[in-house]
């Protein structure tokens, strides 16, 4: 089977879905949960192939990982030992370095291995403070070995906002003698604050800093991993692009670290409304509902980056068929995700006839104020959330777009074409 999948030109689009559990919770739910006294239960857990590889290893460091039935898992933690291979992350950057710094805490040593993609990114952002940590290790890049134990405490400044360095140095902390605290230039994603304080550790926050306290012993609690915003937004984005379409997803996780592309596409005059907001899983939840909308275009501000750090793709889209220039600032860390984003997008919506180009670490797309040309074939890059884009952009665009690869597209989101499907889409 050919592993191109092309979205074309579908009618309104209509339907309440609920879309698959957060990707950074269920990965910090396994380890967590790895790494706590008892039994911790997780439900809604996404079950795509990054968090299984999290699974994977998680029981490869001696804790026991159990599927109980879709989504519900049951994960009994322990102090971890050597595994006996090499660790396989995958495609899962989150995974990779939420897993390096767990180990760094105990008196062990592993390996980690993962894909073509994953095996180019930069892994020194998490080695070098678990390094200051007093940890040893091998390599900058996928193959890395850690040899763990005996840290000692740190204050880290981080030049960036990455919750994956700040999660990386809490993990390798609550094992490490001494003060531990990331300082970050503006807030990342804090699903390890809430996560560990639900685990029962103390963290203390006080504006830039993150600091464990005394108390740094992880108890099992029970998970309930709510839908993922990164997810959502492909349907919701397709619902604003097709003429007369209205789509809800239920149960979206509206943490406000996370939504930084809500609030741009409502800038841009979508119509983008959320309902029943409630508490799930030590979150705030809201059912989203998306209607056809006329887009403007939109300055993004380079402070908003962190929010929305993943849904630049599919705002790029979203921007294409806005009227108007659009400018979105502070994107280089896109160049290093599971592919070089910024290229991607750009090459992406070039060959689907629309302007596009970076500006440094700038991105300007030029908005066609009417459903782009498409009939693009659109590299992927094995990158799920290009793959995804492009697909949606297809289903409103003149012509179709097709995309060279999607089969990662279960890294993030498994059952993503069925579920448009489901909503009207024509993806073939
Ligand atoms: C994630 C953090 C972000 C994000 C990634 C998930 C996490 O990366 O892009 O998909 O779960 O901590 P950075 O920490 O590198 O910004």
């Amino acid at each position: 089977m050919s592993d191109r999948l092309t979205g074309s030109k579908s009618g309104a689009l209509s339907g309440a879905i609920d879309v698959p559990g957060d990707k950074s919770m269920s990965h910090r739910a396994l380890i967590f949960g790895g790494m706590a006294e008892g039994e911790t239960r997780i439900t809604g857990l996404l079950e795509g192939e990054d968090v299984l590889n999290t699974a994977g290893a998680v029981r490869a460091f001696g804790a026991r990982v159990e599927r109980l039935g879709p989504g519900e898992w049951v994960v009994e933690g322990c102090e971890w030992k050597s595994p006996e291979a090499p660790v396989d992350c995958g495609n899962a950057g989150t995974g990779a370095r939420l897993l390096m710094g767990a180990a760094a805490g105990y008196p062990i040593e592993a390996t980690f291995v993962g894909d073509a993609s994953l095996s180019s990114r930069p892994m020194e952002r998490v080695l070098g403070p678990l390094r200051d940590m007093g940890a040893l290790t091998e390599g900058s890049k996928l193959p890395v070995t850690i040899r763990g134990g005996g840290l000692k405490g740190i204050s880290y400044v981080n030049a960036k906002a990455s919750a994956q360095v700040k999660s990386a140095i809490l993990l390798a902390g609550l094992r490490a003698e001494g003060e531990v605290e990331v300082i970050e230039p503006a807030p990342s994603r804090d699903h390890s604050e809430n996560m560990l304080t639900a685990f029962g550790c103390d963290v203390i926050r006080e504006g830039e800093s993150i600091r464990l306290g005394a108390n740094r012993a992880l108890k099992a609690a029970p998970v309930a991993v709510p839908g993922d915003p990164s997810s959502a937004a492909f349907p919701l984005v397709a619902a604003l692009l097709v003429p007369g379409s209205e789509v809800t997803v239920r149960a979206v996780m509206v943490n406000k670290l996370r939504t930084g592309l809500f609030e741009t596409l409502r800038e841009m005059g979508a119509d983008l409304t959320e309902t029943n907001r409630r508490s799930a899983g030590g979150e705030t939840v809201a059912d989203v509902t998306a209607r056809f909308s006329a887009l403007t275009s939109v300055e993004v501000p380079a402070k908003r980056a962190p929010s929305m750090i993943d849904e630049y793709p599919i705002l790029a889209v979203a921007a294409a068929f806005a009227t108007g220039r659009s400018v979105m600032h502070g994107l280089a860390e896109l160049r290093v995700k599971e592919s070089d984003r910024l290229a991607a997008i750009i090459a992406g919506l070039t060959a689907c006839g629309v302007t596009a180009y970076d500006d440094g670490d700038t991105l300007v797309v030029e908005g066609q104020s009417a459903p782009p040309p498409g009939g693009g074939e659109v590299a992927a890059h094995h990158d799920h959330r290009i793959a995804m884009s492009f697909l949606v952009m297809g289903l409103a665009a003149q012509k179709s777009v097709t995309v060279d690869s999607a089969p990662m597209i279960a890294t993030s989101f498994p059952g993503f074409t069925d579920l448009m499907r489901g909503l009207g889409a024509k993806i073939v």
